[in-house]
């Protein structure tokens, strides 16, 4: 069964919650299969498929695209719409951008930084919000970790309670210090999802690209689960060599009549 708001708070401190993203039908269909509680639909998209330097660079339609994709492949899960840059930049235009990724599959959005008037207002029309701080990739100027000082810790953990007070969920905590994620998850009422935030937040969000060993580039807080890269290579290589020889296609078992595979 689907998994909602409610659902995640409760597992607070009784579960961690396992988030991945995804972008794409068939591995969405994989990570419903695998059990997975909630997909993220990330602006990640943006730089691990489709090539941009930055976050910045995507846009609605884009996010639209990509949610009704994971939608078709999982039906059944929780999945987490991420507004791009600047969609949401006052409470009217993240409303209408909102409903957007609503409309194409979304069962709530993310957004980046303390916009609480932006938070209150999705909240008060009855989106569900999951909030973003420490690294905001839309607005950072580099990766690096952040809240190292007394003074930018003390800002994300205001931020983190101010984005709890205005009605979002849940929290995502990228790239901070493990004992400032430690504080604000002991603080807060909603379940902390971290990336790159140590072990004790409520769950743990990874770049599915970064899981699969996908990309030429890993974040230093990531975990490569497989080499799909390295797979890529050995097919590309091996099919070119078998076309060449002309093994392929006759060493295979041919289709159906049906057409199907
Ligand atoms: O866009 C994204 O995939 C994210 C995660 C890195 C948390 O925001």
């Amino acid at each position: 069964m689907k998994m909602q708001a409610q659902d995640f708070l409760a597992m607070k401190a009784v579960k961690p919650i396992a988030m991945l993203t995804a972008y794409t039908c068939p591995v969405a269909r994989g990570l419903e299969k695998a059990g997975i509680p909630v997909i993220l639909v990330g602006d990640t998209v943006g730089m691990v498929e489709m090539g941009f330097e930055s976050t910045r660079d995507v846009t609605i339609e884009h996010m639209e695209y990509h949610i009704g994709a994971v939608r078709r492949g999982a039906p059944d899960t929780h999945i987490i719409g991420d507004l791009p840059y600047n969609t949401d930049r006052n409470p009217e235009i993240a409303l209408v951008n909102a409903r957007r990724l609503i409309a194409a599959g979304a069962d709530s959005v993310k957004l980046e930084g303390p916009k609480v008037d932006v938070i209150e207002h999705l909240v008060s029309q009855g989106i569900p919000v999951v909030g973003h701080t420490g690294l905001t990739p839309q607005t950072a100027k580099n990766f690096a970790k952040v809240g190292r000082t007394e003074s930018d810790a003390k800002r994300i953990k205001e931020e983190s309670v101010a984005i709890q007070k205005a009605g979002a969920f849940m929290l995502v905590l990228e790239h901070i210090p493990y004992e400032l994620a430690n504080v604000i998850t002991a603080t807060l009422a909603v379940p902390t999802i971290g990336i790159g935030a140590g072990p004790n937040c409520d769950g743990q969000v990874l770049v599915i690209n970064d899981a699969l060993g996908l990309g030429d580039y890993w974040p230093p807080f990531s975990k490569q689960y497989a080499h799909v890269s390295q797979s890529i290579l050995e097919v590309a290589k091996l099919f070119s060599k078998e076309v060449e020889s002309m093994e392929f296609p006759n060493n295979i078992i041919q289709f159906s009549s049906s057409g199907k595979r």
